[in-house]
């Protein structure tokens, strides 16, 4: 079967085809024949060498993709041939908090990921998908969207008639403001453009601010939330819009600790956490149950990911370069070619 890896070294232009054998499904495993993937920052990251220096090579990249069952082995019960689903992130977490183990073991590494024609899973990581949905539409739901969904209902409880910022028009920030809408919230988005904002607020937002224009943008943001502040912060920026973030967010409010795209080390002033008693959850991608939590959600309210491009997989580089130039709003996604 044809898969897509690094092989030597880190690098976009290290992503190659390779050839490797196709696996054939033990007990409790399943073999999926990819239909498609969705790129993350994270994959991004990670195929740079900047998530995990030490992650052993050859990898198969990218932790979002969906597949239709092939082949069943022995005792799979969960899900027949010809059912669409995805495997979770993180394969073996399926409900609770996690531990270590479930937390680390994570699809597009350590594990290898879904940029492949074949993928031999473990039925139990399995989740099926809202019918009305694309293959590239699905492909978009492991990562981005489960983590704004357990930023806003699994591990918080947002409420009718409560404000929620994202930052950026990214992946996360775009699933949070659809999730946020059908829950009835007022969003405001965060963007560097203009031309972004426009698209977010054809997509629901109630506000935008550039916060390249407006850099102190969390005192707009707090006057926009009626004065008192915002009550949920999907915080993807880290180190350079956290301070901000404590500006906007309202007493008693939750910032939810998702990204670090302006970096991992930051000042924080601790006074404002604790005299308006701010809290900070930190999010990690979500667990089974949360996955199929949100896709009853999404086939219920009939929502559609936004997905910006879809690249073939012969141009996987191309692909890459365009999630790395921030060009994109909401996904980029990658069809796997027969
Ligand atoms: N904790 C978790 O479980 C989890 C899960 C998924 C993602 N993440 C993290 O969350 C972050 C976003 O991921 P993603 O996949 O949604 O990324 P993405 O699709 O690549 O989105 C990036 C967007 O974020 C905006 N952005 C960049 N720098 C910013 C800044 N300094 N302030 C505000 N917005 C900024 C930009 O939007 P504009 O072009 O509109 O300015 C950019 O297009 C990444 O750090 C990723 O690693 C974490």
């Amino acid at each position: 079967m044809n898969v897509i890896e690094l092989q030597g070294s880190f690098g976009i232009e290290q992503l190659k085809h390779a050839e490797r054998e196709r696996l054939t499904p033990g007990p409790g495993q399943v073999l999926l024949k990819m239909k498609a993937v969705s790129l993350n920052y994270r994959d991004l990251l990670m195929v740079k060498g900047h998530y995990n220096p030490k992650q052993p090579l050859p990898l198969i990249p990218c932790s979002d993709g969906v597949g239709e069952v092939v082949e069943l082995g022995e005792r799979v019960q969960r899900v027949k041939v010809g059912d669409r689903v995805s495997p979770n992130f993180a394969p073996t977490w399926l409900n609770g908090p996690p531990n270590k183990e479930k937390a680390r073991a994570t699809l597009g590494g350590p594990l290898d990921g879904t940029l492949t024609q074949y993928m031999l899973v473990d039925a139990e990581s399995l989740v099926k998908h809202p019918k009305h949905l694309s293959n590239e539409e699905c492909a978009t739901l492991p990562c981005a969207a489960l983590t704004a969904w357990s930023a806003l209902v699994t591990q918080n409880k947002i409420r009718a008639g409560e404000s929620v910022l994202v930052q950026g028009t990214g992946g996360v920030s775009l699933f949070a403001l659809q999730f946020a809408k059908i829950m009835g919230a007022r969003v405001i988005v965060t963007s560097s453009s203009n031309e972004k904002l426009e698209k977010a607020i054809e997509l629901g937002a109630d506000e935008g601010i550039n916060y390249k224009e407006q850099p102190e943008w969390g005192k707009i943001a707090k006057k926009i939330a009626g004065g008192e502040g915002v009550d949920h912060i999907i915080e993807v920026g880290g180190a350079e819009t956290l301070k901000q973030s404590l500006r906007a967010v309202k007493i008693g409010g939750n910032i939810m600790m998702i990204g670090v795209l302006s970096g991992v080390q930051s000042k924080v002033p601790l006074t404002s956490i604790l005299m308006n008693q701010i809290r900070v959850q930190g999010i990690l991608v979500g667990h089974r149950e949360g996955f199929e939590a949100m896709n009853r959600a999404i086939t219920h309210h009939q929502l559609h990911p936004v997905v910006d491009r879809v690249f073939s997989w012969q141009d996987i580089q191309e692909a890459f370069r365009y999630l790395e130039s921030a060009k994109h709003f909401g996904k980029i996604c990658v069809s796997i070619d027969s």
